[in-house]
């Protein structure tokens, strides 16, 4: 082998090596749908956007699964709802949901989904996702209300999230 060639093949194994270093972390398995299930449990999406995920330990349909929760949170964004994701994905396009929650929604998003979570995840992670929501065709739960702004009525049953302080004053 020429020296030359010898050279070319080292710088060839450094950058392969380099690129291999700065590779984002990301879930592989035999398929994206598969890393896409698995994500959606590790990553607690169903504990908020499938009902009864929480109450019946993980053990719901294949049916329900991301169909959204008709229970709220309240804060001080007002009262919002985990939407129905089964929908979303049918209608919107991979690339839209890798914006979405890369960007929390154009800084439009609420707490308490996790969207400072989210915008750290990688672009083949979050793929995954949208590829296994997408192979599940898009399903209709319950309806999902929209969400209301501070001082607004609520449209539908919802958790209280607002902090509260013990009192810790001693009585007389
Ligand atoms: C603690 C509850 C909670 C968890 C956990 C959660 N979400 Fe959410 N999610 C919500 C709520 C509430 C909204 C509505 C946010 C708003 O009003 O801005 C939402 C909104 C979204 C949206 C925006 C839908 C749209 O286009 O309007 C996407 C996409 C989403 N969630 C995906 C996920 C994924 C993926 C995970 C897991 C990594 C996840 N969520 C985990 C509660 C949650």
């Amino acid at each position: 082998m020429s020296r030359l060639h010898t050279l070319t093949g080292a710088v060839a194994t450094l950058f392969a090596a380099a690129s291999l270093g700065a590779q984002t972390p990301h879930v592989t398995a035999a398929t994206p749908e598969q890393a896409g299930a698995y994500l959606l449990i590790v990553g607690s999406c169903h504990d908020c956007h499938t009902p009864n995920w929480v109450e019946s330990g993980g053990k719901t349909s294949k049916d329900s699964l991301m169909t959204g929760r008709g229970v709220g949170f309240m804060g001080s964004w007002g009262v919002n709802y985990a939407k129905n994701l089964r929908v979303i994905v049918d209608r919107q396009g991979e690339e839209h949901w890798v914006k979405t929650l890369k960007t929390a929604d154009d800084g439009d998003g609420h707490l308490p989904m996790p969207w400072h979570n989210t915008a750290l995840m990688s672009d083949d992670d979050l793929r995954a996702m949208w590829k296994y929501i997408k192979s599940l065709g898009p399903a209709q739960g319950e309806r999902i209300p929209r969400g209301v702004a501070p001082g607004k009525a609520a449209p539908g049953p919802y958790i209280d999230l607002k902090t509260v302080k013990p009192d810790t004053v001693k009585k007389p």
